[in-house]
C-alpha cells in the first residue's frame, strides 16, 4: 500500500513558509488576512493550526496547498518554490503531493464511494497505481468495504468523510491537508475519523490540520494558533 514513510531524509521539510502575506481585493481596498506567516512542516509531522472563525485559517490552507498564491512571501512545497512553478506544475504538484480533505466532504453526488476515491486518478495518475486496485484497498483501510457502491447521499456524514480521506491518499501524497475535517461531524464520529488520521500519522505521512476545536488539537504532535494575521506556538 505504500502507506510507510517515504524518503530517507529525517528533518527534511514538507513545507517552508517564508513571511507569507495575503490580502483580498474588496472594492478598492486592499485587506490583509495573512501578514507574516513564517511556518516550517518537517516530513512525518501532525501540525493543528488552530484560530478564531475568519482568522484566515482556510486562507492560510489554500496557500499551502498551492490553491491559490500569496500576496507576497515565499511558500516552498517539498523543497519547490511554488512562485516558480507554472500553472501545469502547480497542478502536478498538487495531484501527485497533497491530499485534501474538506469540511464539507465534497465527493461527487452521482458516483459511487469507490468511484469517488478513484476519481483523482483519472486527470493524475502516478506511475504504477493501478487506480481501482488502490481505490479498493484504500475503501477497505477506512471501512467502507461494505459501502463501495454507495452513493454518498446513502452515507452517514461520518461516511462520507472516510470516503473523502480515502480518494485524499489515491496518489499516496507525501502531504495531507484538512480543513476542519470534523466539523460537520458529532464528537463521536469525530474522533473516529481522527482515529483516521492518527493511523496515518503512525505509518509516516504528513498532516497539516485546521480546527477550531481545541478538543483535537491533542491529537496532533504540535499546535500552531493564527492571530491577527500572524502564527504563534504554544
Ligand atoms: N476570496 C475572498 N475575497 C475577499 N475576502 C475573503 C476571500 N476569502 C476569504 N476572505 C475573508 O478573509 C477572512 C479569512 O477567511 P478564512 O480564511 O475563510 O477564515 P477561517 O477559515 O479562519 O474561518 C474572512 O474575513 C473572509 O471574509
Ligand atoms: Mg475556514
Amino acid at each position: 500500500m505504500g502507506e510507510e514513510n517515504k524518503g530517507s531524509g529525517e528533518n527534511e521539510s514538507v513545507i517552508e513558509l517564508v513571511d507569507l502575506c495575503k490580502s483580498y481585493q474588496v472594492g478598492d481596498m486592499e485587506v490583509p488576512i495573512l501578514k507574516s506567516i513564517d511556518l516550517s512542516v518537517k516530513k512525518g509531522e501532525f501540525v493543528a493550526i488552530m484560530g478564531p472563525s475568519g482568522s484566515g485559517k482556510s486562507t492560510l490552507m489554500n496557500m499551502i496547498g498551492c490553491l491559490d498564491r500569496p500576496t507576497c512571501g515565499k511558500v516552498v512545497v517539498m523543497g519547490k518554490d511554488v512562485n516558480q512553478l507554472s500553472e501545469v506544475e502547480l497542478a502536478r504538484l498538487r495531484g501527485f503531493e497533497i491530499g485534501f480533505v474538506f469540511q464539507t466532504f465534497n465527493l461527487v453526488p452521482r458516483l459511487s464511494a469507490i468511484q469517488n476515491v478513484e476519481l483523482p486518478t483519472y486527470a493524475n495518475k502516478k506511475e504504477g497505481i493501478d487506480g481501482r486496485k488502490r481505490a479498493q484497498e484504500l475503501i477497505e483501510l477506512v471501512g467502507l468495504q461494505n459501502r463501495m457502491n454507495y452513493k454518498p447521499t446513502e452515507l452517514s456524514g461520518g461516511q462520507q468523510q472516510r470516503v473523502a480521506i480515502a480518494r485524499a491518499l489515491i496518489n499516496d501524497p507525501s502531504l495531507i491537508l484538512a480543513d476542519e475535517p470534523t466539523g460537520n461531524l458529532d464528537s463521536k464520529t469525530g474522533n473516529e475519523i481522527m482515529n483516521i488520521f492518527t493511523d496515518l500519522h503512525d505509518k509516516g505521512r504528513t498532516i497539516i490540520m485546521i480546527t477550531h476545536d481545541p478538543e483535537l488539537t491533542g491529537y496532533a504532535d504540535r499546535v500552531v494558533h493564527l492571530r491577527d494575521g500572524v502564527i504563534g506556538a504554544t
